[in-house]
């Protein structure tokens, strides 16, 4: 494998985790909320996800300093639908930054009534996958995008040699 794409990926990866860091921090309080560094962020996980991702992957891509597992050829498919789905909800985020210039506004929040990822009921996983973004609180849109991390990494990452 071809170590400066697979160095270039990982930096794009690092770029995308420093962004989901900057929004969480803004949701949980630990920095205060700037819609102009809101919305930075979620340009730059929207900018490197979606064709600009899956590009960073030809076939054959993994082993080496790679953490990329051989899955991405076999599974492509899903590979490809779940950095579109991380661009879709990096671009929402981005819109919902523009409509709250000057704070975040209540209804980005989830309230107190909608638990990350459960119910009264328990946990139901994907739920809300395929629900529309634009429907839902930014916070929510940004805890469904942080389980395409999950998702991606559970299958197709691995520890690199
Ligand atoms: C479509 C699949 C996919 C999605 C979605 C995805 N990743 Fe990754 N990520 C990977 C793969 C594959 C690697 C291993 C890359 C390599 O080492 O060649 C990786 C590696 C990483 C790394 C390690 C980089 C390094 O220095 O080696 C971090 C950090 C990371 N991802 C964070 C994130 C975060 C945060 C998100 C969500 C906001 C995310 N990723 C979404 C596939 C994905």
């Amino acid at each position: 494998m071809d170590d400066p794409l697979v160095a270039e990926r990982q930096a794009s990866m690092k770029a995308i985790a420093e962004a989901a860091r900057t929004i969480d921090w803004m949701f949980s309080r630990r920095r205060d909320y700037d819609s102009r560094a809101f919305k930075g962020a979620a340009e730059t996980i929207r900018q490197h996800s979606g064709e600009a991702l899956v590009s960073q992957f030809p076939l054959g891509s993994f082993g080496g300093h790679s953490g990329a597992t051989a899955e991405i050829d076999r599974s492509r498919e899903e590979f490809v639908a779940l950095s579109n789905h991380l661009e879709t909800f990096a671009a929402e985020l981005s819109r919902a930054a523009d409509e709250a210039p000057d704070r975040l506004t209540d209804d980005m929040k989830m309230g107190d009534h909608v638990p990350l990822g459960g119910s009264l009921l328990g946990r139901r996983p994907g739920r809300d996958a395929d629900a529309d973004p634009s429907t839902m609180p930014a916070e929510h849109v940004f805890h469904l995008m942080l389980e395409d991390c999950a998702s991606c990494h559970a299958k197709f990452r691995e520890k690199a040699e």
